[in-house]
């Protein structure tokens, strides 16, 4: 299978079969020792919006290739700040750099960056669109937990908090969709996992089921993906408070999980998991986010072609 030159913008534009390929490429560069197969590249990372484990992830994962890293983690520090176009930014970022990594806070940035730039741009997150090489690492994570997974074994995969706007999770509930299983939702009022990922779901066989709290999602579940509720989604500030203490796990309310289930969260966190739960067999957000470095590797070194 050859990715070389493709950008990696949605996860919609991944086949199962690409998507098993980056994982067992991702399981490869975990040995990976010693050599440097991107020696001479230059990796540019344009964060328009702030960012500690996809930025640095990425740059840790090109350095440890080989390869050379530039950019900017502030806007305000770029000519963005002049009032620059994104479209005259790629302009100039292609002829600097043999991949681009990007964040932007408009959905729909990446997608136009791809169509201006001769060289691969991998989306680090498009406002509440898409955020494929999230998606890679989650996956990865679950399938390193749950083997069955990949096997078409049927997990059922609990995501919690802001399911409208959270770009993590529609990124991955439509991968979940090559995989089957059942999912399973909690969010506040207003924050529900908008109607075009539930019918995207349905349609690939996959249960959707909404329960009301946290309590009732812990002992069905496999996988409890939890997410940050954003204070500016709430107008009414009160509300957020009373909200914020309803969507938080303790490591109390973990004694009705399975043993093998397992929290997953892109982080960061704020205050959905309690401190307590750190230290409980269920937490694996820190893991997750130290997986980000194999996958990247492998995405990074499979669009430059050099694997
Ligand atoms: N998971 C994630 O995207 O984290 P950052 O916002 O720190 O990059």
């Amino acid at each position: 299978m050859n990715l070389s030159g493709r950008h990696v913008i949605s996860i919609a534009d991944f086949t199962r079969d690409d998507i098993l390929h980056i994982l067992k490429r991702a399981r490869e560069m975990e040995g990976r020792r010693d050599d440097e197969p991107l020696r001479g590249r230059l990796m540019g990372t344009l964060f328009f919006e702030p960012s500690t484990r996809t930025r640095l992830s990425f740059e840790a994962a090109m350095l440890k290739l080989g390869g050379r890293v530039m950019g900017f983690s502030d806007p305000g520090s770029s000519s963005a700040k002049k009032g620059e176009s994104l479209a005259d930014t790629i302009r100039m970022v292609e002829r600097y750099a043999d991949v681009i990594v990007m964040r932007h806070p408009r959905d729909g940035a990446a997608r136009l960056a791809a169509e201006l730039s001769r060289v691969p741009v991998i989306n680090g997150g498009d406002g509440s669109n898409q955020h494929p090489t999230q998606t890679f690492l989650d996956l990865y994570t679950i399938s390193r937990l749950f083997p069955q997974l990949i096997s078409g074994g049927g997990l059922t995969v609990a995501f919690a908090g802001d399911l409208r706007y959270g770009r993590t999770v529609h990124s991955l509930i439509s991968a979940l969709c090559h995989f089957g299983g059942r999912i399973i939702t909690v969010a506040p009022r207003g924050l529900e996992l908008p109607p075009q990922y539930e019918a995207e779901a349905k349609a690939h066989g996959i249960t959707v089921e909404a329960v009301p709290t946290l309590a009732d999602a812990i002992p069905l579940c496999d996988v409890m993906y939890m997410t940050r509720l954003q204070e500016e989604r709430f107008p009414d500030p009160l509300e957020f408070d009373h909200i914020k203490q309803t969507y938080r796990v303790t490591a109390a309310m973990l004694k009705h999980a399975r043993p093998e289930m397992r929290i997953l969260h892109p982080l960061p966190r704020v205050n959905e998991i309690a401190a307590d739960v750190d230290a409980t067999a269920h937490a694996h957000y820190f893991t997750q986010a130290a997986n980000g470095i194999p996958v990247r590797q492998a995405i990074l070194a499979l669009v430059l072609g050099a694997v």
